[in-house]
C-alpha cells in the first residue's frame, strides 16, 4: 500500500513536471480541489473526450449531442431534488477541527478490513509458495472468515444507516468501530449533518431584481430540459439518446486525491430515453457497452469492476459503477443508472409543461425512462495516468519513466528529430512535421543528445519518434522509435503518415467496442 501511495505521488509531480496538471491560482498558493491542465494535459483530456464523444454519436445513429448552459432556471434544481437532497454527511473533529464525510470514514475503515485480508493472503503466498491455492485459503482460513464477518456486519450497518438517512446512526458507527481523526488521532467527533453541495451566485444586475442561480453539480439536467426540443427538431424515435460533456461543480467538504475529487470538473453524460418497463434491459446493455469502452483501451482487464449501489436514490431502480483500480483502491469512475421517469416527470410538475413523447408504434403518450451513462472526465483523465505511468529498468542500469499511453489518447503523437544540427538535417526534419501536421500533434526537437530526447517524449507518452540522419540526406529514410519496445526501424518517409495513422486512430478503439 505504501508502495502504491508513493506511486501516486510520483505521479502528482510528473503531472506537474511534463505539463499535464497544475494547481489552480498557483502562484497564490492555490485553490483547494481545483485544477488546471497544461499543454500535454488538454490534449489528453481532449482525446478522451473525443474517444468518448465519438463512441456515442458516432456508433450510434440514434444518439445526437447538444451542449447546454452552465447556468439554468433555479426551479430545476428543485424539481430534480438537488435543492432539498442533494447532501453529503459530515462530521468534525473537535481537535484537529478537520472536516470529514461520515459515509467515506466508514468505507476507509471497510477498506481496512480487505487490507487486513489482503496481508494474511500475501503472507499465507510466501509461506506455501508454487502450492498455494488462494481461493481456498480465502474460504477456511480462520483469520481471513473472521475479518469478512466483521467487514460484512459493519457493511449491513452502514447501508441501513444510508439508506434511513439516519444520521445519527452514522455517528454511532464511527464510535462503535473507535474510527479516529487520520490528523488528531482522537474520537472527539462533532454531531453528524448534512451539507448540501451545490455553489450558488446571483444573477441580475440590481440587489432588488437578483435571483439565485445555481452552478450546474451535473450536466444531465440540460439533457431532461432539452429533450423535447431534441426529440421534435431531430424527428428522434424512442429509444433514443443524448449525450453532453460539460464543466459540473460541487462544494465537496473532502477534497483530497488530486483530480480525483474536484469542485469544479468534467462530466461526460448520455441519457437515453426508452420506453416503461424496457429500462432494466436498457440498463444491461449499456453496462456492457460502458465497460468495452473502458477495455478498448487495454489498461488492464482486472482494472476494472462493477459496484452496485447500497443506496438506491429514490428516482432509481438500477445503479452501478464502474469502478478502476487507482494507486488508492478502487474507486467509482462512471456511473451508470437506471433514473426511471423520475426527471422528467418532476420537470413536467414544477414547469407546468407536457413532456410526453407519442409513441407511433404503440400509439401511446407517456413520459419515457432514462437510462444514464456519467463519467467524469478528470476522474478518467486519472485512471489513464495511473496505468500508463510506468517506471523501467534498463539494462544499463538507468530507469526509464515512460507514460505508456493508449496512442490515440497521446497528446504528441510523433516527435521528429534531427541527429545534427548541421548538414541540413533540422530542414529536412521541419519539412517531415510540415507534412504531418495537418494529422497528427508533432513536436520538433533538436535540443541535447538523441537519447535524452527520447527520454523526454517517453516522459510524455510520445508513442513514435522520428530522426532524421545522414542516410535520410541521401535516400530519404528515417529511423522511426517506438515508445514501449524502444525499438527502431527504417523506413522511407513517405511510409511514416500511414505507420503513425494505423496507431493512433481512434477508428482501432471504436471498432473493439463494437466487435
Ligand atoms: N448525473 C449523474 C451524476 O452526476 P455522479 O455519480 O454524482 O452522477 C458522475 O457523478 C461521475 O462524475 C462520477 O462517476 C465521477 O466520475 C464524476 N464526478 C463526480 N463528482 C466528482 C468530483 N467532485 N470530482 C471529479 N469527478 C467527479
Amino acid at each position: 500500500m505504501a508502495q502504491q501511495e508513493d506511486v501516486f505521488k510520483k505521479l502528482v509531480s510528473h503531472s506537474k513536471e511534463y505539463g499535464f496538471v497544475f494547481q489552480s491560482s498557483e502562484i497564490y498558493d492555490g485553490l483547494s480541489a481545483v485544477y488546471d491542465y497544461g499543454q500535454n494535459g488538454v490534449e489528453l483530456k481532449n482525446n478522451i473526450k473525443k474517444y468518448w464523444w465519438d463512441s456515442m454519436v458516432l456508433l450510434h445513429e440514434n444518439v445526437v449531442g447538444i451542449d447546454s448552459a452552465i447556468f439554468m432556471h433555479p426551479t430545476i434544481w428543485k424539481a430534480s431534488g438537488h435543492v432539498d437532497a442533494f447532501n453529503d454527511p459530515l462530521i468534525d473533529n473537535k481537535d484537529s477541527k478537520k472536516r470529514y464525510r461520515a459515509d467515506v470514514l466508514i468505507e476507509d475503515q471497510m477498506a481496512k478490513f480487505d487490507d487486513k485480508i489482503n496481508k494474511e493472503v500475501e503472507k499465507a503466498a510466501k509461506r506455501f509458495g508454487e502450492s498455494f491455492d488462494e481461493e481456498q485459503f480465502r474460504a477456511t482460513n480462520g483469520r481471513v472468515l473472521e475479518y469478512q464477518a466483521k467487514k460484512e456486519e459493519l457493511h449491513t450497518r452502514f447501508a441501513k444507516a444510508l439508506n434511513d438517512s439516519n444520521l445519527e446512526d452514522l455517528r454511532q458507527i464511527i464510535l462503535d468501530y473507535e474510527i479516529v481523526c487520520p490528523i488528531s488521532g482522537t474520537k472527539n467527533w462533532t454531531e453528524v449533518r448534512q451539507f448540501n453541495l451545490m455553489f450558488s451566485t446571483e444573477m441580475g444586475s440590481t440587489a432588488e431584481g437578483a435571483m439565485k442561480v445555481y452552478l450546474r453539480p451535473e450536466t444531465a439536467q440540460g439533457i431532461f430540459v432539452n429533450y423535447l426540443n431534441v426529440q421534435k427538431t431531430g424527428r428522434m424515435k424512442i429509444p433514443f439518446g443524448i449525450a453532453q460533456i460539460g464543466k459540473a461543480f460541487r462544494n465537496e467538504i473532502v477534497a483530497r486525491q488530486f483530480i480525483f475529487r474536484m469542485r469544479e470538473f468534467e462530466q461526460m453524460e448520455m441519457q437515453f430515453f426508452v420506453r416503461p418497463g424496457e429500462e432494466l434491459e436498457w440498463f444491461a446493455k449499456w453496462k456492457d457497452t460502458r465497460l468495452k469502452w473502458h477495455k478498448a483501451l487495454g489498461l488492464g482487464e482486472k482494472k476494472y469492476r462493477f459496484h452496485d449501489h447500497d443506496k438506491l436514490a429514490h428516482y432509481a431502480n438500477a445503479a452501478t459503477d464502474i469502478e478502476f483500480e487507482m494507486p488508492f483502491g478502487f474507486k467509482e469512475v462512471e456511473g451508470i443508472h437506471s433514473r426511471t421517469n423520475f426527471d422528467l416527470s418532476s420537470h413536467e410538475q414544477y414547469s407546468g409543461k407536457k413532456l410526453q413523447y407519442f409513441d407511433p408504434e404503440t400509439k401511446e403518450s407517456y413520459v419515457p425512462y432514462v437510462i444514464e451513462t456519467s463519467i467524469g472526465v478528470d476522474r478518467m483523465f486519472l485512471s489513464v495516468m495511473a496505468a500508463a505511468y510506468t517506471e523501467e529498468q534498463l539494462e544499463n542500469g538507468e530507469t526509464r519513466v515512460v507514460l505508456k499511453l493508449p496512442a490515440a489518447l497521446a497528446p504528441v503523437k510523433v516527435a521528429v528529430m534531427p541527429l545534427t544540427k548541421k548538414d541540413g538535417m533540422p530542414d529536412k526534419a521541419r519539412q517531415i512535421i510540415d507534412d504531418l501536421k495537418f494529422d497528427f500533434k508533432c513536436q520538433y526537437d533538436e535540443k541535447d543528445s538523441i537519447g535524452k530526447r527520447y527520454r523526454r517524449q517517453d516522459a510524455i507518452g510520445t508513442p513514435f519518434c522520428v530522426t532524421v540522419d545522414h542516410q535520410t540526406l541521401t535516400d530519404n529514410t528515417v529511423t522511426i522509435r517506438f515508445r514501449d519496445t524502444m525499438t527502431q526501424e527504417r523506413v522511407a518517409i513517405d511510409q511514416l503518415r500511414g505507420i503513425i495513422a494505423d496507431q493512433v486512430s481512434l477508428r482501432n478503439l471504436l471498432k473493439k467496442i463494437t466487435e
